[in-house]
């Protein structure tokens, strides 16, 4: 990398030592491993993030008085490229770059530095902590905040139509990937499925229920699509004391807020965050019939009706059919873990049923 292309966040040495020896082996021609990135640390690393379900891996090391994050995904893997170029763009429209230092495209892997905030703790850690809803929701509404700034710097009215496409043809793709899993199968097609005593539908079928009505797509889906992070549910939403930072933005079309509003959602209604901790008992107790108990932290019970209130009834809604196509829309990716992959469909069930609720009442 040619020095007028490090930033100037890198003007600290150790960092720009580390810096050079990664883009260097990045664009090598053979694919790194992550033993050879641990071994090029050296005696930078501070540890190694095992984070869940992901093609990154997430390194911790300190160059100078600060400590950073690295994280890479070997080989021509496309996510942490889209991750990048996320960046590249907010920065090249002058919106704030948050945590993020320099970052490289290669045929060996991908990298980002980011600067590590706090000690890693996210939103869902202290929500599962026990943190009480007045300490959660000064997090929840500085990350939504953070994401309306860049949305209003960038934002675009377009067609109904166009939002609803794109947002149709990625569902429908994952239904498709998610009914060659068999067990999968009667969670998205059929008629009932018993969730705690209820009678309710696959959510592959609620969800064509949904778009098979023009006026509710139209009721449902928002006219304005930007720039937001793309993924900010609260796993991805940093605290540490009373700062807050939002990782892991999500590189693609330009969306709605309401996107992400169900991104949230589905953390504090639909308990997505404690699912991933394995914070559930989940039950068959007979062909198509669950119980399932998922432990919410309390803390969202209140952050689930700030929510509600402050976007009001059809903002909500539009907020909550977005969370439920989330739960759809990740099956796929998680359906080698069967038993959290139906706790998921579960959980998507049971979205799209509140979302029938609100339009109802
Ligand atoms: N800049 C940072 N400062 C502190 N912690 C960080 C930072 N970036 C990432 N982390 C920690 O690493 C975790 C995973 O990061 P990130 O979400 O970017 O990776 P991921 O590969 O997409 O993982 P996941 O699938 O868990 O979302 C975060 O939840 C957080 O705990
Ligand atoms: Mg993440």
């Amino acid at each position: 990398m040619d020095d007028a292309a490090i930033p100037r966040t890198t003007a600290e040495p150790d960092l720009r030592d580390v810096v050079r020896w990664l883009t260097d082996q990045a664009s090598g021609s053979p694919p790194a491993t992550e033993q050879a990135i641990t071994d090029g640390l050296d005696n930078h690393l501070i540890s190694i993030v095992r984070s869940h379900n992901t093609p990154s891996t997430i390194w911790r090391f300190r160059a100078g008085q600060q400590a950073y994050v690295l994280k890479a995904q070997l080989g021509r893997g496309t996510v942490l490229r889209r991750e990048l170029r996320w960046y590249l763009r907010a920065a090249a429209v002058g919106l704030p770059r948050g945590l993020f230092v320099v970052g490289q495209e290669g045929p060996a892997f991908t990298f980002l530095v980011l600067r590590q905030f706090g000690d890693t703790a996210t939103l869902d850690d202290a929500a599962l902590a026990g943190w009480t809803a007045d300490n959660l929701h000064g997090h929840l509404r500085r990350a939504a905040a953070m994401n309306a700034t860049l949305f209003r710097r960038t934002r675009r009215r377009v067609p109904v139509e166009t939002v609803h496409r794109v947002a149709a043809r990625r569902v429908a793709k994952r239904v498709a990937e998610g009914t060659s899993y068999p067990y999968l199968l009667p969670l998205l097609t059929g008629q009932t499925v018993t969730v705690n005593g209820r009678p309710l539908q696959g959510l592959a079928r609620s969800w064509r229920d949904v778009v098979d009505r023009k006026s509710v797509v139209r009721l449902l889906t928002p006219a304005e699509i930007g720039l937001i992070f793309g993924d900010m549910h609260c796993g991805n939403i940093l605290v540490d004391g009373s700062g807050t930072e939002v990782v892991d933005p999500r590189g693609g079309p330009l969306l709605p807020t309401a996107y992400d509003l169900g991104k949230l959602v589905q953390s504090v209604e639909g308990g997505y965050g404690a699912i991933m901790a394995g914070r559930y008992r989940l039950r068959c107790t007979a062909e198509d019939e669950y119980e399932i108990d998922v432990d919410t932290p309390p803390g969202y019970a209140a952050l689930a009706t700030w929510l509600h209130q402050g976007l009001g009834d059809h903002r909500y809604q539009q907020a909550l059919y977005q969370a439920a196509q989330h739960f759809l829309a990740m099956l796929p990716h998680h359906a080698s873990a069967r038993r959290e992959t139906v706790a998921l469909a579960l959980s998507g069930i049971l979205q799209f049923e509140r979302l029938r609720e609100a339009l109802a009442g």
